[in-house]
């Protein structure tokens, strides 16, 4: 039997090994790791995470390894500084990184890239990738910047890893729309892909910041998706409707103050009058913000 070019030469791939996970802490660590994968005939499938992995988590890197040819999946774990704007949970983001190593392992990773602050963005890196018009609208109005600081960093993965393939959660909708136009307009070589949201038995959608919400919080999160689906269940009356019948249920939980409730189409411009949509909304739930979306036929 022929011997794999991967095992023979495990020693120049910077200690990788198939099957086994290895942890990367700078891009001069995992740069000659990914090229040699590559050169080898193999496809990094990525997974950018912040960390504090979840179920949701888990069901990217389980397409990344049911993604077709010969995958070596692989996970970031990076807590964005650039993508927080004042004021915002930085500093008390989770960052549980003896637990998420272990769900990587749990789940077959195989690279882990674990840079530091000062790896990703050393002294006097400020150049930023700009995400057009679309990063100021829905979560970009509400937080402004923050698109700006994920493309960059997403972009920076993109070269330091060279994944042929990366996923993302529908979850946070406007990102992956942003990703996917960034990818395209500036024509990295990696496809996108999303993955549908996951969500708790009672419908709401996991998030690592739903771990912020308190007991009584807990019980209201729901009604966020359940409005949304009531939406949705009312599409072929059209657009109004759509937008009447979710207001009407996040009406009933005044705990819940809405931040938005807009019905797009799919990539985000103006919903057509039929045809497929996109209903996204977030609120705020004390001092936790709730994003979620659904599709939506008109
Ligand atoms: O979705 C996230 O966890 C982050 O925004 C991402 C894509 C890892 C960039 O920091």
């Amino acid at each position: 039997m022929a011997a794999s070019p991967l095992r023979g030469g495990a020693r120049t791939l910077g200690g990788y090994r198939p099957g086994a996970l290895t942890v990367h802490r700078s891009p001069a660590e995992i740069g000659p790791v990914s090229r040699a994968l590559r050169a080898a005939g193999r496809k990094i499938a990525l997974v950018p995470t912040m960390g504090a992995l979840h179920e949701g988590h888990r069901e990217l890197i389980r397409h990344a390894r049911r993604a077709s040819g010969a995958i070596v999946p692989a996970v970031s774990i990076f807590v964005n500084p650039l993508q927080f704007g004042a004021g915002e949970d930085l500093e008390r983001y989770p960052r549980p990184l003896e637990a998420d190593l272990e769900v990587c392992r749990e789940e077959g990773v195989e690279l882990v890239f674990l840079p530091g602050v000062t790896d990703m963005y050393p002294e006097g890196a400020d150049t930023t990738v700009a995400p057009g018009a679309l990063g100021d609208r829905l979560e970009g109005e509400v937080r402004p910047g923050h698109f700006a600081g994920v493309l960059t960093v997403v972009a920076k993965l993109f070269h330091i890893v060279a994944p042929e393939l990366a996923f993302f959660g529908e979850k946070d909708y406007q990102q992956l729309v942003l990703v996917q136009k960034m990818v395209r307009d500036l024509d990295f070589p990696l496809s996108v892909v999303g993955v549908p949201t996951v969500r708790e038995p009672d419908g709401l959608a996991i998030s690592s910041r739903n771990a912020y919400l308190s007991p009584d919080e807990r019980r209201y999160a729901p009604v966020l998706q359940r409005a949304l689906v009531a939406g949705a269940s009312v599409s072929a009356r059209g657009s109004e409707a759509v937008l009447d019948a979710a207001r009407a249920v996040l009406a009933e939980e005044s705990a819940l103050q809405v931040e938005y409730l807009e019905l797009t189409a799919p990539e985000l411009g103006p919903a057509p009058q039929t045809g497929p949509a996109r209903l996204l909304a977030a609120a705020r739930l004390g001092g936790t913000r709730l994003l979620d979306n659904v599709a939506v036929r008109l």
